[in-house]
């Protein structure tokens, strides 16, 4: 078991102002629990950069929508426990939503366009719940140093922009994406996905793989990488919110794939909404030496 699990803001805080006082550095790992191996990758991350490390585990209902899965996300609080322990988290805050969202409660944080298109667009109001509880929580366990996955790759623009504007002193270190052996990107929603959709779920991941060779290839239209990417999901997908190629630092529309460059994508495969991504010149085709 990790050394200590609390659930209220106080202890969480004061276990860090303790590991500070002895001269250590607090490094975080924010997540919403259903851990698997994306998390710990980032759990071991932060281990590295950092004397103390705390998670936390929050299903956080201010970043769902009225019709999305925030009754049925997946938890397992004992499982994660024994996951964070195995790769030497020293403590995990698990408060309750009134913990963080007590009566009373009414200040929201909204960045600006970086949360505005993509997922933006189709999950209105998810962006402020993300940024609120990230500052609740930055304010709580008072890091200098945490780790977000890129799969979430709007969101780990969103949480640089917060810091920015609201000058956080912490360093946001950005993880690769985990994947699965076969290239499917590690994700707590994979658990929804039947048999059958979890090899239409792949399609992610190929039409990924085949813009990204086109682009190491010398293809530069955006609009050509995103048509060869949606070609392999549209033939899958119960419906597609996104595949797009945006400025990869803004998410600006770009025409050309000249400075920096994300293809992101986001669909249904069943009835489950999965995203992905690959940043071109930064990562390899994401099937690259995966047989
Ligand atoms: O990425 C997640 O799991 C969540 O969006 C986060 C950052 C923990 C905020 O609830």
């Amino acid at each position: 078991m990790v050394a200590s699990v609390l659930n209220r803001a106080d202890e969480a805080r004061a276990a860090c102002d303790a590991a500070c006082r002895s001269g250590g550095t607090v490094g975080f790992v924010p997540t919403m629990g259903a851990l698997h191996e994306g998390h710990l990758a980032l759990a071991r991350a932060a281990k590295a950069r950092a004397s103390f490390v705390m998670a936390s585990i929050f299903v956080n209902p201010t970043q769902f929508g009225p019709s999305e899965d925030l009754s049925r996300y997946p938890r397992d609080l004992e499982g994660d426990l024994a996951k964070l322990s195995s790769v030497g988290v020293d403590a995990v805050f698990a408060p309750t939503p009134i913990e963080m969202y007590p009566a009373g409660d009414q200040t929201r944080v909204r960045v600006g366009a970086v949360a505005e298109p993509l997922c933006g667009g189709f999950r209105p109001g998810h962006f402020e719940g993300v940024a609120t509880v990230v500052a609740k929580l930055f304010a709580i366990v008072g890091p200098s140093v945490a780790v977000f996955g890129r799969k979430d790759y709007q969101q780990l623009l969103v949480i640089r922009r917060l810091v920015r504007d609201l000058f956080f002193p912490v360093e946001v270190i950005a993880h690769p994406i985990v994947r699965e052996s076969d290239g499917l990107a590690m994700s707590s929603r994979n658990a929804y996905l039947s048999a059958e959709d979890r090899k239409k779920a792949l399609s992610l991941v190929r039409g990924l793989d085949a813009a990204a060779r086109r682009f190491a290839q010398g293809e530069r239209r955006a609009r050509e990488l995103e048509r060869i990417a949606r070609e392999s999901v549209e033939r899958v997908a119960t419906s597609i919110d996104y595949v797009e190629a945006r400025a990869d630092e803004t998410l600006e529309p770009i025409t050309e794939v000249s400075g920096g460059a994300v293809l992101a994508i986001a669909c249904r495969i069943g009835t489950t909404r999965l995203i992905d991504n690959v940043v071109f010149g930064v990562d390899a085709p994401p099937l690259a030496g995966r047989g």
